[in-house]
């Protein structure tokens, strides 16, 4: 089947519609994406000990309608519906998180074996359904214990990290093929401990640049927990953010070349390349005003040469304006909206599949030798379920389908795209912005907690199904 997109000659429908989009190598993964705590609820159950988003929950207006993880889609008890909806997509592969604090409640020693126990199931349950489980250590629900230390503000969190990803190596390291370590290191660092929009709250240049670091440094420090065990791949996943600039000025295309290495290369360049980009580390220390002593000798030798591949979340694009630093802004440059006639969803972002091609490209051109794995790609669309009691979600239909078309050409100018995870299989919480934005190819009707396949779902079971998306 000959690799298609929107625009080529071939391949398209005979009608002049849609084209057919096929050529992805044998083995390609098509999957869907959760994470614990924006799915579980059960926040009491077997043990568990609090997170720092349980924590930052109870803050008034930290979530939107007050909303709270206590029921999200309640996946803690109701896992084989789960299982059972990725299996009758027909996905190959299902990216969940283990919740750190099911198991290590107080974040270091004692194991909470019921912990373990749960995601047991849940592998087994999938490995048993032929799905390959995309396990990920830490997607944000740290244990709230670990505040005492800074969280990952402080260097203890390094330990902890490890400590933790061995307890669970230990139980699911011989079945399960794919360890995501850090989920987007940078909104963790800056919407976390820059902003304090998201756990655990703070507000802090300073504490979002250790952040940050020690995040990188438990990735290297989780990788070679977990290279103990053959057959495990280890990567990170990246929030990646192409940045265009808003004019051909000078000063536009510098911004854009900053926020680059603000948002992507500080990530991607200890993770693959040997060591932190030094323009981004001038910027840095200005910003602070001090040296960036939170860097020890040694630290960029524990970060990199650990990834067996690299995780790609990708949603939309900044287009960057140069910007004197100031309150609120600690680097010369600021985000401008992209105008345009794109199509945008629901949360205002631009749809721009364009953009993944080219990131996928970059990244194999500057990263060469890394395979990597699309592990989140996804839109906020609002639909619900109509008197026929389908989802006709045909913005997210389009949505998927101008992505994958995408991806396929991306693959066909030689990125090494091993698989496709779509975020999310479901409708859940959105973190700080509550229940209101829906990214699932499954609805969920949060009273009752039934699970509705939209039809942008049963668009994806039959490319998952046949490897062809159909016009
Ligand atoms: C990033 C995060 O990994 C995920 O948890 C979140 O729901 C999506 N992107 C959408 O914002």
């Amino acid at each position: 089947m000959p690799v298609a997109s929107p625009g080529s000659d071939a391949g398209g429908s005979p009608q002049g519609g849609p084209p057919v989009v096929g050529g992805f190598p044998p083995g390609f993964l098509w999957g869907a994406g959760t994470s614990a705590f924006q799915v579980e609820g059960a926040l009491d159950a077997d043990g568990r000990g609090e997170s720092v988003w349980d924590v930052f929950a109870r803050c008034p207006g930290a979530i939107e309608d007050g909303a709270d993880g206590s029921r999200a889609c309640e996946s803690y008890a109701r896992w084989r519906e789960d299982v059972a909806l990725v299996a009758e997509l027909g996905l190959g592969a299902y990216r969940f998180s283990v919740a750190w604090s099911r198991v290590m409640p107080e974040g270091t020693g004692r194991v909470e074996a019921r912990g373990l126990d749960h995601y047991e199931r849940l592998v087994d349950a999938l490995l048993a359904r032929g799905v390959a489980p995309i396990l990920t250590l830490n997607h944000w629900d740290m244990p709230q214990a670990l505040m005492a230390d800074g969280g990952w503000a402080g260097r203890a969190s390094v330990d902890a990290f490890a400590e933790y990803t061995g307890a669970v190596a230990g139980r699911l390291a011989d079945r399960v093929p794919w360890w995501i370590t850090q989920n987007e290191p940078w909104i963790i660092a800056l919407l976390g401990y820059q902003l304090g929009l998201h756990a655990p709250g703070v507000s802090d240049l300073g504490a979002s640049l250790a952040a940050g670091h020690h995040v990188l440094l438990g990735h290297g420090a989780a990788a070679d927990v977990l290279h103990a065990y053959p057959g495990a791949r280890v990567g990170a996943a990246l929030s990646l953010f192409p940045c265009d600039p808003a004019t051909p000025s000078p000063a536009d295309v510098a911004a854009a070349e900053g926020s680059d290495g603000y948002v992507n290369r500080w990530f991607l360049d200890p993770l693959l390349a040997g060591g932190y980009p030094a323009d981004m580390r001038e910027h840095w220390e200005r910003a602070l005003g001090r040296p960036l002593d939170v860097i020890r000798d040694g630290d960029e030798d524990a970060i990199g040469g650990r990834s067996d591949f690299l995780g790609v979340n990708y949603y939309t694009r900044r287009v960057m304006a140069a910007a004197e630093p100031g309150p609120g802004r600690p680097f010369p440059w600021q985000v401008v909206d992209p105008g345009g006639t794109a199509p945008r969803t629901d949360a205002g972002w631009e749809v721009n599949p364009a953009a993944m091609h080219d990131l996928l490209v970059r990244l194999a051109r500057d990263y060469p030798g890394v395979p990597l794995l699309v592990t989140e790609n996804g839109g906020v669309f609002a639909d619900a379920p109509t008197h026929d009691g389908r989802v006709h979600d045909r913005r997210r239909t389009a949505f998927l389908r101008g992505h994958v078309a995408a991806l396929a050409e991306a693959i066909a100018a030689g990125a090494d795209v091993r698989g496709y995870v779509h975020w999310s299989l479901m409708d859940n919480l959105e973190w700080a912005l509550g229940y209101r934005p829906r990214f699932g190819l499954v609805h969920v009707d949060y009273p009752t907690g039934v699970r509705t396949v939209k039809d942008s779902g049963r668009v994806y079971a039959e490319l998952a199904r046949t490897g062809v998306l159909q016009p």
